[in-house]
């Protein structure tokens, strides 16, 4: 029987919990008709009609150092790309077909140079690798309901062996584990109805997994998708379980524990955008201030952010992702140490901003300004050790102002006589507490 070590599994995610924040990069053939990532299914695209962009891929700006330099930039430490996407097509060199990469007129696999140029930037490195394969003949086309052959009498399942499918399957992620050095995140997408678990043959995948990379992290999409939390969070976790929770879309309305109240490792992966892969026409861009309040949000719920970059068929990481991207960067540069390593805090959430804690260090995030000194709800008076403004360090006073002699018992952070926040985004003050 499976036997669960948690020594072990807190040991593997350590980096992870350290590191909050990762970029996520949705990118295949898919950027050249540029709408979305699921259109062969959306449009029930057949495959003859879909390899004309194949036949056209040939992104000449690709240069994953530019992608990592701009993640590390951002202040993110790890960057997960789709390896193989649902459309089944393979930015690496798969010995087991010829839908890939360096079948393209580009020629390269495109996983090996990502790999290098990510780990070249300090970072560590995910891939992403579809459960689903669109591609594949023996995955089951007019039952399956997201295949974009759904329903279509032409595309009858009876030939089809999904056992063929699996091996085919499990050889590929074999392939990942084996010719790309260590991964740190491997990331599978995703189950659905009877398509979950040991309908994929999980335990067998997962064994072959952990002997060829000990200590990489996994997501919980074996077993769930963006819907359900998975078996760890049961407290019944089967070999296969997630090593996290991965929230689609929304960051988790309380952050999120366990049956027994342990806290769960969760990352919520967010697009910029309204789409994962490259849209041509979707400019409905979330501010960088809203994204950094946002990444502030998930730790301070205990949970990392993974936010999406949907490149283009060149290869570029679209103008306004990159200038998000910097926004973010500006903020991280002074204002890391209340994102990294930090997480949840047991203080209310303040009607200014957020908290996020590290040990015996306090970050008030003030979104928001107050009228008069800062109210830090929650913080024994007496233990207050030292408050700094983070992003330059410098000493914030006490209050001593008569202004609120009727909340004897509320620490206040005096804040001097500018009304307006010298971040406008998010200004943080760093509380140091004693024992
Ligand atoms: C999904 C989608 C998808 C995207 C993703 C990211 O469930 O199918 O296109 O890759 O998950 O979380």
């Amino acid at each position: 029987m499976y036997q669960f070590n948690r020594e072990d599994y807190d040991k593997r995610m350590e980096w992870y919990r350290q590191a909050r924040f990762g970029m996520f990069i949705h990118w295949g053939l898919y950027a050249i008709p540029a709408r979305g990532e699921w259109l062969r299914s959306t449009e029930q695209i057949p495959k003859e009609e879909y390899m004309k962009y194949f036949y056209e891929f040939d992104p000449r700006d690709y240069d994953p150092k530019k992608w990592a330099r701009a993640a590390k930039n951002a202040g993110m430490k790890y960057v997960v790309l789709t390896a193989k996407h649902h459309d089944g097509f393979c930015l690496f060199d798969s010995q087991y077909t010829d839908f890939k990469s360096t079948n393209t007129r580009c020629g390269r696999d495109l996983v090996a140079e990502y790999v290098e140029a990510v780990r070249a930037e300090g970072l560590k490195v995910g891939l992403y690798f579809s459960l689903l394969d669109w591609y594949h003949e023996d995955y089951p086309h007019y039952a399956d309901r997201n295949h974009p052959m759904r329903g279509n009498e032409a595309y009858s399942d009876e030939n089809r062996d999904f056992n063929r499918y699996l091996d085919y399957m499990h050889n590929q992620v074999q392939e990942i584990c084996t010719n790309y050095g260590k991964l740190d995140v491997l990331w599978f997408d995703f189950s659905y109805d009877d398509m979950r678990g040991e309908k994929w043959r999980a335990t067998e995948l997962i064994n072959m997994v952990r002997s060829l990379q000990p200590t990489v992290i996994i997501d919980n999409r074996l077993e769930v998708s963006g819907e359900g939390f998975g078996s760890l969070a049961e407290c019944a976790p089967t070999p296969y379980h997630g090593d996290f929770v991965s929230p689609e879309q929304i960051i988790p309305p309380k952050g999120l524990t366990d049956k027994e109240g342990k806290p769960l490792a969760w990352e919520a992966c967010v697009t910029m955008n309204g789409n994962w892969g490259y849209h041509g026409t979707d400019r409905f861009f979330k501010p960088a201030p809203m994204l950094i309040k946002k990444l502030v949000e998930c730790v301070s719920k205990g949970g990392n952010m993974l936010l999406n970059v949907g490149p283009d068929a060149y290869g570029n990481i679209p103008p306004q992702s990159m200038e998000i991207l910097e926004t973010i960067g500006k903020w991280m540069r002074y204002n890391h140490d209340s994102i990294y390593g930090c997480g949840a805090c047991d203080l209310p959430k303040p009607d200014f901003g957020r908290i996020t804690r590290n040990g015996n260090r306090y970050y008030f995030h003030m979104f928001e300004n107050t009228i008069g000194p800062v109210p830090l709800i929650g913080l024994e008076k007496d233990k207050v050790k030292k408050i700094r403004a983070l992003s330059t360090g410098y000493e914030i006073p006490v209050s001593t102002s008569w202004v609120h002699s009727d909340y004897p018992d509320i620490v206040f952070a005096d804040l001097g006589p500018d009304p307006v926040l010298p971040d406008d985004i998010d200004y943080v003050l760093e509380v140091e507490m004693g024992e």
